[in-house]
């Protein structure tokens, strides 16, 4: 079924989840929102502490530099933490975690307050004050929120580092953000090994000079060299009194922090090989990521939550870490792969801590589905009572294995679209909203999304064209760091005065979106957003390559696999051999995930007369498709 054939199809709420939604008003929440887009989000910001108010909503003096509640001051840890554990909350479990090997720990609002002070105050008696860069690269264990946390609360701006990335992509971005110290540990379980994370960030920092001090949690215990006075192990540092007041209470000041002062940088792979470092702030991100988390998850006080993406990424930033403590949610989190030791434990962790609300990917609906039902009919999931999706367009088979399988018919699934650079859900469902398998449906109220053509003309409905936002919204990144110009020329060059997602997309009859894809040298790989160049420049630190392209092609499962071109220096032959090893130098060099699928050896590469690389016409030839306009082709 392809996605025309989705078009027809149309799901509409059931009465229970209708009576059920914190939000059954849609339309008159968009309209206020378009009618007074800054009374409609400084609605939302008045459900959170400010220590100071806000003078002014949104400030467009300087735009594409939007200002958001500005002249307020917050600290987005205190909301997450601090006003949770003054109230009933603090016996509340806010995590609740299980290892790949089955160990289990959970935390209260008031166990995991306690955690982050602790390590707030080791961070500070380290010498890290606000504004200062930490880098955390570390597996899907509690102190990876635990560590963003106390960052937050005494103002530092973390960097994570996904824990699948390898050594030149974490020294690249050590190195960007100049981190005087990272937090990491010394292994993780995935899929029955261990990853050696510890040996990584060893690796990393030989390339860099500037880290003081590296922290290491023991998560695998396995054997790992600690450099004197450089390494400390987590536990020893939270057993020493610096992690304590002077009276020796596990309490530490929360910052006080401008509306605009930044929280955080996130890496992401753009059009050029340096990836970008998007930066956000505590105050519009705080609004914007709490707003739609409730609003669109539906998610109340007694919920259990569960979205199985790496805190490493911006999916679990927002929707792991700050948007379910911040509504003082319950949350769940699992070390290891899906399908480890068989492929029912996601399924099988469902039915055990009886989650509620469940936020996956396509790719790993595709992978599970390839197992068969029996294996998610053996548990109970009748838990369940809303799913969601997000990173790349859903295909309608596993739509409706998802709607039908997991969820039973019952679940409206929220097809979330949104970006690293958005911070918070864009173009999405409610539970109120009817259903078009395939369609992220409408923009959040506030947003204003459009199609253009190549010279920024609305395209008629139904045609591919770009997609843009055209109103400033209070999760957006602020910029790039260190990088303003690159800002304004990636996001807002493109259609002056609009934001470019990079995406196409289409928009029906009823207004509904249907995302199809990346139109930049941005490939999807498993929903991980990985950049052309920057894999190309990865085969060529090998010195066998000479020059490199990257492309993505169709995938069943990944959505799209990497596919890679290489010619080799002189005196190199090509060899069965050779192929291999540039792929695990790839793997070695930017991450597993980054491992081209193929690589094919070619004595030349179809090129501009300017010398580009014409990555479209390597992929039209790969898939047997016409090539398009070869005029700029060199001979
Ligand atoms: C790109 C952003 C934001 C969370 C994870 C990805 C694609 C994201 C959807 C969706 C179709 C989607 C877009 C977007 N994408 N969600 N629901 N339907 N496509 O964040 O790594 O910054 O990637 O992911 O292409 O531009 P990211």
């Amino acid at each position: 079924m392809t996605n025309e054939q989705g078009l027809r199809e149309i799901i509409s709420p059931s009465p229970e989840v209708l009576e059920s939604a914190i939000i059954n008003n849609r339309a008159v929440l968009a309209n206020m929102a378009d009618q007074d887009l800054e009374r409609f989000w400084e609605e939302q910001a008045k459900e959170f502490v400010w220590f100071e108010p806000w003078k002014k909503v949104l400030d467009e003096s300087q735009k594409p530099f939007y200002k958001w509640f500005v002249g307020g001051s917050t600290n987005i840890v205190y909301n997450c933490l601090d006003r949770h554990v003054l109230s009933w909350r603090r016996n509340k479990l806010a995590l609740i975690w299980e290892g790949e090997n089955g160990d289990q720990r959970t935390f209260s609002f008031h166990a995991l307050n306690r955690e982050v002070c602790m390590f707030a105050n080791v961070l500070r008696s380290m010498g890290v004050r606000k504004g200062d860069r930490v880098t955390i690269y570390m597996g899907r264990i509690p102190e990876l929120p635990i560590a963003m946390l106390a960052c937050a609360k005494i103002g530092a701006v973390h960097s994570v580092v996904y824990g699948g990335f390898s050594v030149e992509a974490l020294h690249g971005r050590i190195e960007d953000s100049q981190s005087n110290v990272v937090i990491t540990c010394d292994g993780s379980f995935m899929n029955g090994k261990v990853v050696e994370l510890k040996k990584i960030v060893d690796e990393a920092l030989k390339r860099c000079a500037t880290v003081e001090h590296v922290i290491v949690v023991k998560r695998t215990g396995q054997p790992v060299t600690m450099e004197a006075g450089r390494d400390y192990w987590y536990s020893d540092l939270m057993g020493l009194p610096v992690a304590r007041t002077a009276n020796g209470a596990s309490r530490c000041e929360t910052e006080e922090m401008d509306s605009e002062d930044p929280l955080f940088l996130l890496y992401t792979s753009g059009t050029t090989g340096k990836p970008k470092a998007i930066l956000h702030t505590h105050g519009g991100y705080m609004v914007g990521v709490a707003t739609t988390l409730k609003w669109v998850f539906d998610l109340k006080e007694e919920d259990r939550y569960w979205c199985s993406a790496d805190p490493g990424w911006i999916t679990g930033h927002s929707y792991i870490v700050y948007g379910p403590l911040l509504l003082g949610a319950t949350s769940f989190m699992y070390e290891g792969a899906p399908s480890y030791p068989y492929p029912n434990r996601w399924w099988s962790l469902i039915e055990k801590f009886g989650i509620n609300v469940f936020y996956t990917a396509p790719t790993a609906i595709r992978g599970l589905m390839r197992f068969g039902e029996a294996w998610p009919n053996r548990h109970d999931l009748s838990s369940l009572r809303l799913l969601g999706t997000v990173g790349e367009p859903i295909n309608p088979e596993a739509w409706r294995w998802y709607y039908d399988v997991i969820g039973k018919g019952r679940c409206p699934i929220m097809d979330t679209w949104w970006q690293t650079e958005t911070g918070m859900f864009m173009i999405t469902p409610m539970p109120e909203t009817p259903l078009k398998p395939g369609s992220a449906t409408k923009p959040f109220p506030g947003v204003e999304a459009d199609v253009y053509d190549e010279n920024g003309n609305p395209v008629e409905t139904g045609e591919e064209g770009y997609l843009v936002l055209k109103r400033p919204w209070p999760a957006m990144l602020r910029t790039i760091y260190k990088d303003p110009d690159r800002y304004v020329s990636q996001y807002w060059k493109r259609f002056p005065g609009v934001y470019f997602t990079g995406d196409s997309a289409r928009k029906d009859k009823d207004g509904y979106f249907w995302i199809i894809g990346r139109v930049d040298d941005v490939i999807k790989v498993s929903g991980y957003r990985l950049g052309t160049a920057e894999i190309e420049s990865a085969l060529v630190s090998h010195p066998a390559v000479a020059e490199a392209a990257a492309i993505g092609l169709p995938h069943e499962i990944k959505g799209n696999a990497i596919h890679a071109y290489v010619i080799l220096r002189a005196g190199y032959e090509p060899s069965e051999a050779l192929i291999e090893e540039l792929r695990n130098h790839v793997g070695h060099e930017m991450g597993p995930i980054a491992k081209p699928e193929k690589i094919t050896i070619v004595p030349q590469l179809p090129k501009t007369r300017s010398g580009k690389i014409m990555r479209r016409v390597l992929k039209a030839r790969a898939q047997g498709l016409p090539e398009g306009d070869l005029s700029t082709l060199e001979e």
